[in-house]
């Protein structure tokens, strides 16, 4: 039998992974060859939605994670407790139709389909370190807007101190949620002055492409100071409250998980030590930086705290 064989160098359409096509965007843009972060690719068989962005505030220089690793090496219980799992069982989450609550302590609450909720906001880059509590870290190029559009459109009242969200809850068709490994719908929470933060967004993407739904799609909150768990996915609600909300670990784990769960070198999980971190795709351990290396921003909101007792 005759096979033709293509050269290596010849990639299949579907072998281009998003980081491709998103290194050749961004060579274009360099280039000045006109095209520009309002321009968008076509779609290709069985990929994701290119989205249209602009290059965002708050970026850094350092080599991204590569795509794959992105999207393979994942924590979502939803999907299965294993780092392999959420890919894998990706299909499980079901996001045609999504909508998305906005309730509690404001003037305007709202629940809206989730393009209205989207359609006010440009998207814009934001490249972020994520440090999971776990030791490991990435530098992500998300796609997305920040919180405090969303937040500040509702108008929180008077009394409004926190902000708490909400996973999605669908038992019959995520298998993780079958199993009781933590309290289900997953919640988290974030003090309104964090959540106002300008460095807090709401992604709808990485890669310059819709959110793959390993990664929490199709909308996920990405808060780059904090370990990566207080990065709640595929939301669902989003409720001010007076008092602190629960969150999922916390809940499942307090002596080794805080409300606060600042990245913080000097104060180490119950079980292991924080110290240093393993950047996916290198071998060497690099130190961890106070909030992650975004302290020059975010330092102020805790003066006077004892980030020890507030852990
Ligand atoms: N959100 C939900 N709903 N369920 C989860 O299990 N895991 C958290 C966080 N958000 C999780 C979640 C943890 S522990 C981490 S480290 C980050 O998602 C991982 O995000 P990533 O898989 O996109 O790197």
């Amino acid at each position: 039998m005759l096979i033709r064989s293509r050269r290596v160098s010849e990639p299949k359409p579907s072998e281009i992974t998003p980081e491709a096509i998103y290194h050749r965007r961004r060579d274009f843009m360099r280039a000045g060859l006109g095209i520009g972060a309002g321009m968008l690719l076509p779609p290709m068989a069985g990929a994701r939605t290119a989205l249209d962005f602009s290059p965002g505030a708050f970026g850094t220089d350092e080599k991204h994670t590569p795509y794959e690793d992105v999207t393979t090496y994942n924590n979502f219980y939803e999907l299965g407790t294993g780092k392999a799992d959420p890919a894998r069982n990706a299909d499980q989450l079901r996001t045609e139709p999504w909508s998305v609550r906005v309730d509690g302590a404001c003037a305007r609450p709202g629940n809206y389909a989730l393009e209205d909720f989207l359609s006010p906001w440009a998207l814009e880059e934001r490249v972020y370190r994520l440090r999971c509590v776990e030791g490991w870290s990435m530098v992500i190029p998300w796609v997305g807007f920040e919180l405090n559009k969303v937040l500040s459109q509702a108008e929180p009242t008077g009394s409004a101190r926190y902000v708490a969200f909400e996973t999605i809850l669908d038992p019959d068709n995520l298998s993780g949620q079958r199993r009781p490994v933590l309290e289900w719908p997953y919640v988290e929470g974030l003090r309104l002055d964090e959540a106002m933060h300008p460095l807090t967004l709401l992604a709808v993407g990485l890669y310059g492409e819709t959110l793959p739904n390993q990664n929490g799609a199709p909308l996920r909150l990405v808060v780059p100071w904090k370990y990566g768990f207080k990065s709640i996915k595929s939301i669902v609600r989003i409720t001010f409250t007076e008092q602190e909300p629960p969150t999922a670990w916390n809940r499942a784990q307090p002596s080794e998980y805080g409300f606060y769960s600042n990245v913080n070198p000097d104060v180490a999980h119950p079980r292991w030590s924080q110290r240093t971190e393993r950047r996916i795709g290198e071998f060497r351990r690099r130190p961890t930086l106070m909030f992650n290396g975004y302290a020059d921003e975010v330092a102020q909101l805790y003066t006077g705290m004892d980030l020890k007792q507030h852990f």
